[in-house]
């Protein structure tokens, strides 16, 4: 017999992560990975270097101090909070646990393509809902929802679409889900949203015995290069994942770092202040520039651009790569015709609106 991976696996589309390089650039403006301008706190850079005394030893193994800081910081109960290695790991945790093969999972097109590797790292059935509006499609889910469904995927709000599901619809899709499948509410940019009726997923979590909200340190707290995250489970999930997480899947540095990131508020009202106000300058500064932009209620902004020769995103993006900006093609999202921008500090905002003029206005 030949070895083969696992049904599945092999129908897996490698992961593109944004990119971090513009051959031949003098300044290059990462653009491509919604990181914070700011970059972590302070305090979490000092408990970073502190834990140096900590490194020949394992850390505590369920991240306490994290969840009880975390706990303390949302008003959650610490025993229903899993700690990751980036809120990624709890994701793919979680069809881990509960995807046996031929179960369906269900997300959306131009969902965050994490969803799709882990149900097929699982031999589970992905099952895309058309998003002709660039928006998750309730009823349409609720059409897809059969005695199969074990996960329901929603990115709340959506990368790389940067638009939300209000809390109603959230909880009507919900409302139609069997006991037998959980809803994962990944939000991942939840601080970012400023909408009435939004809802980061916490009291659903909170209340129901099927329903995961995941978090991360990665964007508004910007330590992606540590790598946390966390869900907020019913106690019988997070006992479940518990199980088959890796013993000290948080190291001992992204604990203590992000504990102490967590308490410096300030440090997080001024990234969230800037992202406000540079959030709504950019859509506005680049739709004069002649783009079509969708609204935006996180730290990224979408741009449309014509599949016309010398005008489509392919193009833009080589022009804005040879004046170092780097923004994130969105072809692996199903978006071909789409880059997103991330908003940057003011000197790489200002940057990447004078190249995406530049281009406009070329002959
Ligand atoms: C929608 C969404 N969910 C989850 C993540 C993963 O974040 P983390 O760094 O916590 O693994 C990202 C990262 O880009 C994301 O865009």
């Amino acid at each position: 017999m030949t070895l083969t991976p696992k049904p599945g696996v092999l129908d897996i589309d490698v992961y593109v992560p944004g990119r971090s390089q513009a051959a031949g650039a003098t300044r290059v403006y990462k653009l491509s990975s919604n990181e914070s301008p700011f970059g972590p706190s302070p305090a979490a850079i000092a408990a970073y270097e502190d834990a140096r005394k900590l490194l020949g030893m394992y850390p505590e193994g369920t991240a306490q101090i994290l969840r009880e800081a975390v706990a303390a910081h949302f008003g959650l109960a610490a025993d229903r909070i899993v700690c990751g290695n980036g809120s990624d790991e709890i994701l793919t945790l979680l069809a881990n646990a509960y995807v046996r093969s031929g179960d369906e999972v269900i997300f959306s097109e131009h969902a965050f393509s994490l969803y799709k590797i882990a149900t097929l790292a699982n031999s589970g059935v992905p099952v895309e809902i058309p998003a002709p509006e660039l928006l998750f499609d309730v009823d349409a889910a609720i059409a897809h929802i059969s005695p199969r469904t074990r996960l329901v995927y929603i990115a709340n709000p959506n990368n790389p679409t940067a638009n939300y599901l209000p809390s109603a619809e959230l909880r009507r899709l919900h409302h139609a889900l069997p006991d037998s499948a959980i809803l994962v509410i990944d939000a991942a940019y939840a601080e970012y949203v400023r909408r009435n009726d939004y809802e980061a997923g916490i009291e659903l979590a909170g209340a129901s015995r099927n329903v995961v909200m995941t978090r991360t340190f990665s964007k508004v707290y910007g330590l992606a290069g540590i790598r946390v995250g966390w869900g907020y489970c019913p106690k019988a999930i997070a006992d479940a994942v518990n199980r088959i997480r890796a013993p000290f899947n948080v190291n001992v540095a992204a604990q203590r770092a992000a504990v102490a990131a967590l308490g410096d508020r300030a440090h997080i009202e001024q990234a969230l202040r800037h992202n406000e106000v540079w959030r709504a300058r950019l859509i506005e500064q680049i739709r004069a520039a002649g783009y079509r932009v969708d609204d935006s209620v996180a730290n990224f902004i979408l741009i449309h651009f014509p599949d016309l020769p010398g005008r489509s995103s392919a193009d833009a993006d080589r022009f804005l790569m040879s004046r170092g900006i780097i923004l994130r093609g969105c072809a692996s999202y199903g978006l071909p015709q789409c880059l997103r921008v991330t908003v940057a500090s003011e000197e790489g905002n200002l940057a990447a609106l004078a190249a995406l003029r530049d281009f406009a206005n070329r002959r």
